[in-house]
């Protein structure tokens, strides 16, 4: 049985914005992603699922329990925001246990909670620190763990990475996935980061200006791209897309292909001659940005570190296997390749 059920969800202001006809189901303690650029209704639909906005249409069924017309505090659930949102007069163990208190929690149980909350999140020893007395990162932590105090059994997260550098950006992810993971949470959890959607969820909703695109498996949307929007959202460097009357389609036909499926040889070798436009050593590979006339986004990724003259002439060949074929006009994937 789905733990979250959104049924034909809408909420636009004077016709626009917002979210139009969501649908979608979510098993308890799956990790789900509402992907997708900036504007496209992802905070919408979390503000929605929190009930901090109400909708037109549809309903919003929580574990088995219709809470569409409820207000935030009877939808059992805890939120986790880009900003911290932490009080700056409270200590860390005070701004963890704020809500516990305000519900009357004992307080033994709130000491034994506390303790377990800052042990999963790595802040034992930190409880007395003000805010201002804190990294970013553990900010965000503390966060974190206000969200995971509560024991609520969903947790919705709006870009809490997002004011956080790089590095530590991928260690408070970690700590978000092994937290949702001990406390068996169900999350729904906002990025526009496809990388960030990538790596922690079960589930991804891609949207596209206020609807969704695609759903799926990290696999599934990386490897069967519904439409050639999903094709070029999600990937680094992006999946190219190549007008298919280059390659001997019909020229209503749009070739996708992964840059690392693409196999650079000597010009005239290969399926097509494109000129070498930009080239990074990262270190276990090497990304080549490639352009021709019939190709947007053209890139190839190679396992070592070879070295091209910028503006020369070089093969690529784009193995039969390795492409995927879209309808030009609908952006959509064609069933079957047609030649
Ligand atoms: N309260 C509101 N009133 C009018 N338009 C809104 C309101 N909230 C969001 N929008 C519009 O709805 C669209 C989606 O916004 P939002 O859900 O915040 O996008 P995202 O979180 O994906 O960046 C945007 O065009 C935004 O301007
Ligand atoms: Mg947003």
């Amino acid at each position: 049985m789905s733990f979250l059920s959104l049924e034909g969800i809408t909420l636009q202001w004077d016709g626009q914005g917002g979210v139009r006809d969501i649908n979608l189901t979510l098993p308890k303690g799956a990790f789900l992603s509402i992907l997708g650029p900036s504007g496209c209704g992802k905070s919408t639909l979390l503000r929605l699922i929190a009930g901090l906005e109400h909708p037109q249409a549809g309903k919003i069924v929580i574990d088995g329990r219709d809470v569409t017309a409820l207000p935030p505090a009877q939808r059992n659930l805890s939120m986790v925001f880009q900003s911290y949102a932490l009080f700056p007069h409270l200590n860390v163990a005070e701004n963890v246990l704020f809500g516990l208190k305000v519900r009357r929690i004992d307080k033994v149980e709130r000491s034994t909670r506390l303790a377990k909350v800052l042990e999963m999140t790595g802040l034992t020893g930190l409880e007395k620190r003000k805010p201002s007395e804190l990294s970013g990162g553990q900010r965000q932590r503390v966060a974190l763990a206000r969200a995971a105090v509560a024991q609520k059994p969903l947790c919705l997260m709006d870009e809490p990475l997002s004011n956080l550098d790089a590095k530590l950006r991928n260690s408070v992810r970690r700590d978000i996935r092994a937290l949702s993971r001990k406390l068996g949470l169900t999350v729904v959890y906002v990025t526009h980061d496809q990388g960030e959607a990538m790596s922690l969820s079960d589930k991804v909703i891609l949207m596209n200006n206020g609807r969704i695109e695609q759903v799926g498996t990290p696999t599934e949307l990386y490897n069967r791209p519904a439409t050639t929007f999903a094709a070029q959202f999600i990937g680094e460097p992006p999946m190219s897309l190549i007008n298919g009357a280059a390659l001997g389609y019909d020229s209503g036909c749009t070739v996708g292909i992964r840059p690392e499926a693409v196999k650079v040889v000597p010009a005239g070798q290969g399926d097509l001659d494109v000129i070498v436009d930009d080239f990074e050593f990262m270190g276990s590979e090497t990304q080549l940005a490639l352009t021709h006339p019939a190709a947007q986004g053209l890139a190839a990724i190679m396992n070592d570190e070879a070295r091209f003259g910028l503006g020369h002439k070089i093969g690529v060949q784009l193995p039969d296997e390795s492409r995927l074929l879209f309808n030009t006009v609908s952006g959509e994937t064609e069933k079957e390749p047609k030649q």
